[in-house]
């Protein structure tokens, strides 16, 4: 497919910073002339998965595995019919960077992996929502998503990323991601339209230069096996059998066939300088692909040497709420009808607080926007409100010429 620009004014074109014009560019050749697709198509609710995990591992929407170290920003995935969005990975040196997303031809946000957000030159705060898009953080990933446009790009407490896309874009994405046909065999599709084998000149195709900095074609690292100790490679492909030998994992094995991971996990045998936990990503990876098919393979972790990563507090489990409990949601059961995710949670009887998990008697109270810790004590006329449990718990005298009113409701202890 070879991308065609429409015409443009020049003054905004001069009026651009130099350095981000020809990202610039390519995102407004994805994305013009930007219509917003709203037609229901599908009938399966669930998304398509593409992965980018490991130290440099790209699972594709129709799951070919290829091993990619970029040094440049490449286009993931994006809506490549009506040029309405398009999401891209920045490499640094063959490492994830960043991933960004542009809506329109104005509009582009940029996610870190280390939470940091940029838009243009702005630090930007989460929770932020603008133009349909959603940025948050949730069950221990920095997510990025729109119901509008039907995406979802993550990266979690590992550095992987994962973007998901809503069957309305079947067979009409492209990049690094695939084209989310069903079909393996033609993921390889280049930006230009052949097909090739080589993962490489299928990458580099979707790479986007910025500025000066072009970018240079990146090239598959040395392939000589460095041989570590002898007891650390043993135990590190034991963990990769595990795929094929543990019955947590094959529970899943007639939905996702293992053998291209313990492949994978085998290959990062060469790179590996730690230990068993080299092979936690693509045992992750596994499991993820698993969820994906509707099995969640509970208890993997503990059969495994495998700790996926989450703040400081939080625990990892294979299926957790995505809509979290937290010391300021309504004390009743939620309906949450949004499936479970793998990520982090707080442990069982403890509330999400400001980022960290709390007993509820340490929750905070919130009043006119302001946080107060708990046994906090404001007073208003004649009454005394103290925090208990994220409630103000209000004194109820009758004040002097002045009642309890509904406009102040938190002091009028409805709790
Ligand atoms: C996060 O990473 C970005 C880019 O590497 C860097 O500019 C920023 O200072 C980092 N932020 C924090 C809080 O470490
Ligand atoms: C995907 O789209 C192309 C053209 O856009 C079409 O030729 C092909 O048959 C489609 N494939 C599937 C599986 O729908
Ligand atoms: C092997 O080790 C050498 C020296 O420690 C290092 O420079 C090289 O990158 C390693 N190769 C791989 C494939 O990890």
């Amino acid at each position: 497919m070879v991308w065609v620009l429409g015409t443009k004014p020049q003054s905004f074109v001069r009026a651009m910073n130099p350095a981000s014009f020809e990202i610039w560019l390519l995102a407004l050749v994805l994305t013009w002339p930007g219509t917003l697709c709203t037609e229901k198509t599908s009938d399966r609710p669930s998304m398509a998965r593409c992965s980018l995990f490991g130290d440099d591992f790209i699972n594709t929407f129709d799951e070919t595995m290829y091993s990619f170290t970029g040094g440049c920003s490449y286009l993931l995935a994006g809506d490549c019919q009506k040029h309405s969005f398009s999401i891209l990975g920045n490499f640094q040196d063959g490492k994830r960077v960043s991933l960004s997303v542009y809506l329109g031809e104005f509009f582009d946000i940029h996610l870190f992996v280390n939470g940091t957000v940029m838009q243009g030159d702005q630090s930007i705060a989460m929770p932020y929502a603008s133009k349909g898009l959603y940025l948050e953080a949730e069950a221990g990933y920095y997510k990025l998503s729109s119901e509008a446009y039907g995406f979802v790009a993550k990266i979690d407490g590992d550095g992987n990323f994962q973007v998901l896309m809503s069957n309305r874009y079947f067979n009409k994405t492209c990049g690094l991601c695939g084209d989310f046909n069903v079909f393996a065999e033609d993921d390889f599709r280049m930006q230009e339209g052949a097909l090739t084998s080589d993962p490489y000149d299928f990458a580099n195709s979707w790479a986007l230069s910025s500025g000066e900095q072009r970018c240079k074609r990146a090239s598959p690292p040395g392939s000589h096996c460095n041989s570590s100790s002898g007891d650390m490679q043993k135990a590190m492909w034991e963990q990769c059998q595990l795929l094929k030998s543990a019955s947590v994992f094959a529970r899943c094995h007639p939905l996702v066939d293992p053998e291209p991971f313990v492949a994978l996990c085998e290959k990062t045998l060469c790179t590996c300088t730690t230990g068993p936990e080299c092979a936690c990503p693509t045992l992750l990876e596994y499991a993820r692909a698993c969820a994906q098919e509707g099995m969640v393979l509970y208890g993997w972790t503990d059969h495994s040497a495998c700790h996926p990563a989450c703040p400081a507090g939080m625990e990892y489990k294979e299926c957790v709420s995505p809509c979290t409990r937290t010391c300021q949601s309504l004390p009743i059961n939620e309906v949450c009808q949004q499936q479970c995710v793998d990520g982090c949670a707080c442990p069982e009887g403890e509330l999400l607080d400001e980022g960290r998990c709390v007993q509820s008697s340490e929750c905070s109270c919130v009043h006119a926007g302001k946080r107060y810790p708990p046994g906090t004590s404001l007073s208003q006329d004649c009454n005394t409100c103290i925090c208990r449990n994220s409630l103000w718990i209000c004194s109820n005298e009758e004040c002097p010429g002045r009642l309890c009113t509904p406009f102040l409701p938190f002091l009028c202890g409805e709790a």
